[in-house]
């Protein structure tokens, strides 16, 4: 059993990045045998909450055999904090929006998605850019990010506890 076992990833609407990644871990994770790591995901703001994922994030998670279509958006929660081994977010505002809101008693750590994973950062400092105002090739890149990530992700919870 891993000693990282629960992940909420994080970042603005809730409805492209984060919920394209929480599909993306997950499907990784389950093929893995790695279905017990507990994968949720959350937005900073509040425009969005219980709505399901933007259309264009649905049409390309399917296109990669990934169905995200049950998600239901929901803002960050300050018992997100105690809830979660990991808070790992998809942009470097959204890390400064999570630590900022970190309360008293917070035992998540907190990081940058693809800092975490191991991903290298080749462009944007690891940032995984905002496809909202964006086209479907920014959406399947964001895709190729996070399933990236997931495959690195899966590394990173198979390895053996050594710290
Ligand atoms: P996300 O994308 O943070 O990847 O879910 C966005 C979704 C909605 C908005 C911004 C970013 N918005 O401004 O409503």
């Amino acid at each position: 059993m891993s000693r990282e076992t629960s992940l909420l990833i994080v970042c603005l609407g809730n409805i492209c990045r984060s919920p394209m990644a929480e599909g993306a871990l997950r499907a990784r994770l389950e093929e893995a045998g790695l279905g017990h790591v507990r994968v949720d995901s959350a937005g900073t703001g509040d425009w969005h909450v219980g709505n399901p994922p933007d259309s264009r994030a649905i049409a390309t998670a399917a296109r990669h055999g990934v169905d995200i279509s049950g998600l239901r958006a929901r803002q960050l929660q300050a018992d997100d904090y105690r809830r979660f081994d990991w808070m790992l977010a998809a942009d470097l505002q959204n890390l400064r929006d999570v630590q900022a809101r970190k309360p008293d008693g917070a035992s998540a750590r907190i990081d940058l998605l693809t800092r975490w994973a191991g991903v290298p950062a080749d462009v944007g400092e690891g940032a995984i850019p905002d496809p909202y105002t964006g086209d479907r090739e920014d959406f399947e890149h964001v895709w190729r990010m996070v399933d990236e990530v997931a495959s690195a992700a899966v590394a990173r919870l198979r390895r053996p506890i050594d710290a």
